[in-house]
């Protein structure tokens, strides 16, 4: 808002002395008078380019210096975590790579909060994350309550299922009455409303939570965004893709709190910047090699101590062994 006006008044600042200058010239009353609409509105863009320029606009972060970004990181190769040579997790994925880029770009140091997908624009909306950059589409539902960057990656949906389902599961009608898998509060879980209408559609918090019951059984299909899709597959190779699953709002974006022009436009600069420069193309390519970097990838929430949480089945497994 505050930028807003800023960028009017420079705006009017810039008109008010291209006519200072134009006044002096013998065209200058006679172009005025002559001037059609188009005219005007080119001069205006202009006036507003030369503004841009001239005064970038004030970003606003909700701690000083910091760039605070919420990630649900169970959705390898955007976000995960990659455990390095020491046993250490520490985060990784594209989205990150992006995150710690436009963190640099705008000399703000990156601060990374892991939450569940489902608790990432309230948190936006409540003040508590500058950023969503979670693999977010931004659907025509959530550009009503947020804004979104432009799109950084163009990625599809998937329907995946077991392959020793195959031959059984040939199409949606197979799934009635049967349970089907999405994210909790992902565009996912409408696509399972739209596609799977009488199956038992279960929502689940973590992604890597479908791909479990999927493999014990649990589920017998998940809805899953395609890049996703194709990494766990290549982890896990008894998950197939049974089909791709058509949805209007392709490709993905950064999620901002209405009304921060500002930082929506320095983070466009950006997006805009790794595009061209190939630096996204690289940042996927290590993602990609992490997450399929075999037994170094953990998807789940770490503990309070910064440990990896062993999953339910895992530790009763373990209890039942011991
Ligand atoms: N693109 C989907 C959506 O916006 C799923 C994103 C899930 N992201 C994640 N990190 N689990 O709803």
């Amino acid at each position: 808002m505050k930028k807003k006006l800023l960028a009017g008044i420079m705006a009017g600042i810039m008109a008010l002395s291209l006519a200072a200058c134009g006044s002096g010239s013998s065209s200058a009353p006679a172009a005025e008078e002559k001037q059609d609409a188009a005219g005007a509105a080119t001069e205006a863009a202009a006036a507003d380019d030369a503004a841009a320029d001239a005064a970038p606009a004030e970003i606003t972060t909700i701690a000083d210096g910091v760039l605070t970004v919420g990630t649900s990181p169970d959705f390898a190769p955007y976000e995960f975590y990659y455990i390095d040579e020491s046993g250490n997790p520490q985060l990784a994925g594209f989205d990150i790579a992006l995150a710690q880029r436009i963190a640099d770009n705008l000399g703000l140091e990156l601060k990374v909060v892991p939450m569940d997908f489902d608790g990432i624009l309230m948190e936006l909306q409540n003040g508590n994350i500058d950023l969503g950059i979670s693999g977010f589409s931004p659907s025509p539902e959530r550009a009503e309550t947020f804004d979104f960057s432009d799109l950084y990656y163009m990625g599809g949906q998937s329907f995946v299922i077991r392959v020793a389902d195959k031959d059984k599961y040939t199409d949606y009608a197979a799934f009635d009455g049967l349970p089907v898998g999405a994210q909790t509060g992902s565009i996912q879980m409408g696509l399972a409303e739209a596609n799977t209408p009488n199956a038992n559609i279960i929502g689940l918090p973590k992604v890597t939570d479908l791909i479990n019951e999927l493999l014990s059984g649990k589920l017998e299909g998940a809805f899953i965004e395609t890049a996703v899709a194709e990494q766990y597959i290549k982890n896990y190779p008894d998950l197939m893709i049974a089909w791709e699953v058509p949805y209007d709002t392709e490709g993905s974006a950064i999620a901002l709190k209405k009304g921060n022009d500002g930082l929506r436009e320095a983070v466009n600069g950006v997006i805009k910047e790794v595009l061209a420069d190939g630096s996204m193309d690289e940042y996927i390519a290590t993602a990609q090699d992490q997450a399929s970097d075999e037994g170094s990838v953990y998807e789940g929430m770490l503990d309070e101590n910064g440990e990896v949480q062993e999953s339910a089945d895992e530790a009763a497994t373990e209890a039942a062994a011991e």
